[in-house]
């Protein structure tokens, strides 16, 4: 890729998700906003296993089958009580490894990384958005409307288990300052009083901070900004079947512009507990805008 105005994406050798790997303690590379990528680390699925890289698992409601922790019920697939028990087993698997990855990889972290759901993903990305704002083929940095994060991170581990050598399409795009410098001028401050309103009619999980606000305000304005999505720096960048990639999702410009069957667990991390708590989107934030946001 070579070019410093896109993240860069930075390739690592292991082919084991255990604590024998050779990559350990690559935490400034994760927080400096780079993809990692693992082109030999395969999820490899039992042979009873590949029946469910299939559609016809997800229930057509949700777009991902889920396991939400601690508990593990699963949300969002379809079947008969002994093909649910199998699925749910597989991605609980994914979930085991996955972690066991991020520890070895960032030890700093350990007693920290709160686990997240465990996402399957049998739908083909093309077809998936029913509107701009949850449309993933387009530039982004993972914010929501319902669930404000408060400065917490998201750090993914994202696997592509495709059957027939079909990549993960992704883009990738400007590093995260240059992102909100692009639209920082623009943002204002949230309504008085409107944090309380979204929380207390149930919009809002929980109150939408001033840093939530920000980072909501980023994902829409991209999304929302064709010539953002055609002019911007950016990079194509194909993650082949048997890859495995992490990345601090909200901070690293992403989109997902074809692909099928992957699978993603999703991390919480105190940003606090960060190396470098600087580099997180709220120090960038902060140092930018020259204040603290609540
Ligand atoms: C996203 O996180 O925006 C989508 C990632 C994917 O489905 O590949
Ligand atoms: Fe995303």
């Amino acid at each position: 890729m070579g070019s410093l105005d896109v993240t860069p994406v930075q390739e690592f050798p292991d082919t084991t998700w255990a604590d024998d790997g050779p990559t350990r303690a690559v935490e400034a590379t994760v927080e400096g906003g780079a993809v990692l990528r693992f082109p030999r680390l395969p999820f490899v699925l039992m042979e009873s296993e590949l029946r469910f890289l299939n559609p016809r698992f997800a229930d057509g409601r949700a777009k991902n089958i889920s396991l939400r922790w601690p508990v593990g019920d699963m949300r969002g697939a379809a079947g008969t009580a002994s093909e649910l028990a199998a699925l749910k087993a597989m991605i609980a698997r994914y979930a085991e490894l996955s972690e066991r990855l991020a520890l070895r990889l960032f030890p700093h972290y350990r007693g920290a990384l709160v686990r997240g759901n465990t996402s399957f993903r049998p739908v083909d990305v093309a077809g998936r958005a029913t509107s701009w704002r949850k449309d993933d083929t387009r530039l982004h940095i993972d914010a929501f409307p319902s669930n404000p994060m408060h400065g917490t991170r998201l750090l993914r581990v994202f696997c592509n288990v495709n059957p027939s050598g079909q990549p993960r399409q992704w883009r990738v795009g400007e590093p995260f300052e240059a992102h909100a410098k692009r639209y920082l001028d623009h943002i204002k401050r949230p309504l008085p009083g409107s944090a309380w309103l979204l929380e207390r009619s149930g919009v809002t999980k929980r109150r939408r901070t001033e840093y939530d606000h920000v980072m909501l305000q980023l994902h829409d304005r991209a999304k929302a900004d064709a010539g953002f999505q055609r002019d911007s720096p950016q990079a194509a960048v194909n993650f082949a079947p048997g890859t495995t990639w992490v990345v601090f999702s909200d901070q690293v410009l992403h989109a997902a512009m074809g692909g099928q069957h992957m699978l993603e667990q999703t991390f919480y991390l105190d940003a606090a507990k960060q190396q470098q708590p600087g580099l997180s989107p709220r120090g960038v934030l902060e140092r930018l805008m020259g204040r603290e946001l609540r």
